[in-house]
């Protein structure tokens, strides 16, 4: 069942979502070599506590830490621990905030120093396909139209979406329906309408498009170890354009030159 938002509700997952990307802006200006992950979450944590929300992850089905760091071949839900940041790495945050008992969701995959030329242009296909699959989020078309758009983006570019990790409807609940695949054909889902409210997610990689949950249960990574990225928007359906409700204050070059569709 697909619960629409009121436009209160949406208000209220606005003030969320714009913690969410505080969060994510100063964790940005935060992702340096040498930087411990267990102390970029509790940064996250300090951030939006103090912002009056709750980290949404935080005990979600036993999840240990306030927001998920995915360095690397992980795709998600690393929990951040000892590992410092090293020089071209590349670095995944994914973070929900509760306020007001309303939850926004956003990820975003960062360059750490200097990285390869492939990582590059693995995060700029990612931040590309959230895009693309956004400008899809319009009442009328199906969720496909969205995936459809998403995997085009990626596989155009000679990357592989992750099938078996899904993009959900968000809102008093962490996880709700629809799911909203990264791959799959136009004519597949739900129709969508006003005041739906979707956490759109492409999980990109530079290799294969298979998995592998590792001991702690949690965390995930690409089973052959190749690069993977992560880009997620939580958007709220209009009668026009979606609204974007984790957009972040500052936008990266390569996001906007990704926006506008300019070569990176
Ligand atoms: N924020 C994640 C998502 O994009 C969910 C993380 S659940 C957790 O859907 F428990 F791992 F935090
Ligand atoms: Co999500």
């Amino acid at each position: 069942m697909i619960i629409r938002k009121s436009r209160q509700e949406i208000e209220g997952m606005a003030r969320a979502g714009r913690v969410v990307a505080g969060t994510l802006a100063l964790l940005r200006d935060h992702t340096e070599p040498g930087a411990v992950l267990r102390d970029l979450d509790t940064l996250a944590e300090d951030y939006i506590r103090s912002h009056g929300g709750t980290p949404t992850s935080l005990g979600y089905k036993g999840y240990p830490a306030a927001i998920c760091i995915s360095p690397n071949e992980l795709i998600v839900h690393g929990i951040p621990g000892a590992y410092a940041l090293r020089d071209g790495d590349i670095v995944t945050y994914d973070i929900g905030v509760t306020l007001d008992g309303l939850i926004a969701d956003s990820a975003w995959t960062f360059p750490v120093g200097d990285v390869s030329e492939q990582a590059l242009r693995l995060l700029a296909t990612g931040e590309r396909a959230l895009y693309a699959g956004i400008a899809q989020a319009r009442a009328g078309n199906r969720v496909g139209y969205i995936s459809a758009a998403v995997q085009d983006a990626v596989e155009g570019a000679g990357f592989a979406v992750v099938k078996a990790l899904v993009g959900h409807g968000v809102g008093r609940h962490y996880h709700e329906d629809p799911q909203v695949p990264n791959y799959g054909p136009p004519a597949s889902g739900r129709v969508l309408a006003p005041g739906m409210t979707l956490a759109i997610e492409p999980m990109i990689t530079a290799g294969s498009s298979e998995i592998v949950l590792h001991e702690d249960e949690w965390s995930i990574s690409t089973a052959d170890g190749s690069l993977s990225g992560h880009f997620e928007h939580t958007v709220a359906i209009t009668e026009g354009e979606a609204r974007i409700l984790t957009r972040q204050p500052v936008e990266t070059a390569v996001s906007a030159s990704a926006r506008t569709g300019a070569a990176t």
